[in-house]
């Protein structure tokens, strides 16, 4: 059998507290009585050990997602569920994700400004 390599190992990380997150915090929302529609920043803390807690990745295999068009994120994420895009942990991830929190999701991170800079 074939070991995993080292370059993986951020990403099985990632994915791990990505379990790990995604099981607790729906859990607390119960806790609080609350249905929790429309907290996409919460949602967004289940990708931020992949892509970064304001969307910008600090992972060399993980893209940016802050700033992208909110259509282009949505149609990724809708790619990934369906298998039309393939990626391993992608698809996984975005499993579970309804129409609503692929929406949000997209929105959320679509209205992060980011400002472009040339290196000095
Ligand atoms: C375990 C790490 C990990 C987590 C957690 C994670 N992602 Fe990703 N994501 C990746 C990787 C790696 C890619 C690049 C996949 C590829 O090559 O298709 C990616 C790609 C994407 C893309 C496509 C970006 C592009 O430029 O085409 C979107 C959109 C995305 N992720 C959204 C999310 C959202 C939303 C969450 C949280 C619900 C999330 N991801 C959680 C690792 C992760």
């Amino acid at each position: 059998m074939k070991r995993l390599s080292w370059s993986r190992g951020p990403l099985r990380a990632g994915l791990f507290a990505f379990l790990v997150l995604g099981a607790a915090l729906p859990a607390r929302a119960q806790q609080a009585g609350a249905s929790a529609p429309g907290k996409a920043s919460e949602k967004a803390r289940m990708c931020a050990p992949c892509h970064g807690v304001n969307g910008l990745s600090e992972q060399p295999d993980a893209p940016h997602l802050a700033g992208q068009p909110e259509f282009y994120l949505r149609d990724q994420l809708r790619a990934y569920r369906s298998g039309k895009r393939s990626h391993e942990v992608m698809g996984v991830i975005a499993k579970p994700l309804t129409d609503a929190e692929i929406a949000e999701l997209a929105a959320y991170y679509s209205a992060i400004a980011i400002e472009l800079k040339k290196k000095p």
